[in-house]
């Protein structure tokens, strides 16, 4: 068969893997041909590709970022877009298209499936881990050892200087990533997008943490967190040119607002994209590797219009359409019962 690859949306370690496992096994395994499109939806309507086979992957495994490029953005955004996505699958001769994406690019592909009936199969990825149908997506792993690491660091600062460290972390609508860095990290508090926050409730966990003698702490707040209305004034939304709301800086807000209600003196870390770069951990390599694999195979069975997915300890098959303008909340159970065990 011949096969096209892309990538999409937000770059995620694990994304070279991925790629590598499909050609590896369709190369080996099928006798495939695989194109690789470059800069996502872009380069299947323009028709740029390379040609992917096991020698061109050699050495791409442990790195980070994709060698296909990546945009955000649709083929929907063009008023030709759907047509010159379908008129490349004739040009190019092409049998499949596996879209390695988030919940925008898995959902434009689902579309494309169901209006045209493109061949297409889809493996998710983000470090959001915010896919709804997979327990996990790669690149999540990895983000939370990097935030992690961070964490573990800024411990000491925090507490040769007697301050509180807030830590702002990814995650636009989900706390995937400042759940389990916040664990991992023994974090003092944890704020995410699925639970709206009280400043004062903060403070006061602060308060009382100090009262202990415990003068340093760490907060953790995903980026996409909010404080309760009528709590802290809304802050104002900057959208990127996909309508996307540009995120980044609750922390800024959070810190400053500790340090004017306690007088505890406060400074402020963003993670940022450092958590999106670099290595695989070895948890990723092997779930992308997983994806990638279970993606060719979907190919060969024909599998149109499904993702591969992560459940329990199976790879197996579920609808794209069962992402399509959702994502997934974090597990408010880890969040409750566990994570706030140790707020405080
Ligand atoms: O890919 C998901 C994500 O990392 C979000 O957590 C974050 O809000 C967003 O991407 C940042 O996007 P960009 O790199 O386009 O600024």
């Amino acid at each position: 068969m011949r096969v096209g690859i892309l990538t999409g949306g937000g770059d995620c370690p694990g994304l070279n893997a991925a790629i590598r496992a499909v050609v590896r096994k369709g190369e080996v395994a099928y006798g495939d041909q695989l194109i690789g499109f470059l800069d996502a939806w872009d380069g299947v309507r323009e028709r740029r590709y390379i040609h992917l086979d096991v020698s061109s992957l050699r050495g791409m495994l442990p790195k980070g970022g994709t060698l296909l490029g990546t945009r955000r953005g649709s083929p929907y955004d063009h008023a030709d877009g759907p047509r010159q996505v379908i008129d490349a699958f004739s040009e190019l001769e092409l049998d499949a298209l596996i879209v390695i994406g988030g919940n925008g690019s898995l959902s434009v592909a689902c579309q494309l499936h169901a209006e045209f009936g493109l061949p297409i199969v889809g493996v998710p990825k983000t470090i959001d881990n915010d896919v709804v149908g997979t327990d996990v997506t790669f690149g999540f792993n990895t983000a939370v050892q990097i935030a992690t690491d961070a964490i573990d660091r800024l411990h000491t600062t925090a507490e040769s200087h007697d301050r509180v460290m807030v830590v702002e972390v990814m995650g636009r609508h989900a706390g995937w990533i400042a759940t389990h860095a916040g664990i991992a990290g023994g974090a003092t508090v944890i704020l995410i997008p699925e639970q709206p926050f009280d400043i004062d409730e903060v403070c006061s966990i602060l308060k009382q943490r100090h009262g202990r003698g415990r003068y340093a702490s760490i907060v953790v707040v995903a980026e996409g967190a909010e404080p309760a209305s009528g709590t802290l004034p809304p802050s104002e939304k900057i959208y990127d040119k996909f309508g996307h709301v540009r995120l980044g800086g609750i922390a800024e807000t959070v810190a400053h607002a500790i340090e004017a209600r306690t007088g505890f003196e406060s400074r402020v870390v963003l993670l940022g994209h450092i958590q999106r770069g670099g290595t695989p951990t070895a948890y990723d390599r092997v779930l992308s590797t997983r994806y990638g694999v279970e993606a060719i195979d979907a190919v060969h069975a024909r599998a149109w219009g499904q993702m591969t997915v992560l459940r329990g300890n199976d790879i197996v098959l579920a609808p794209l359409a069962e992402t399509v303008g959702r994502t997934r909340p974090v597990d408010l159970h880890l969040y409750r019962d566990v994570a706030s065990v140790f707020f405080g």
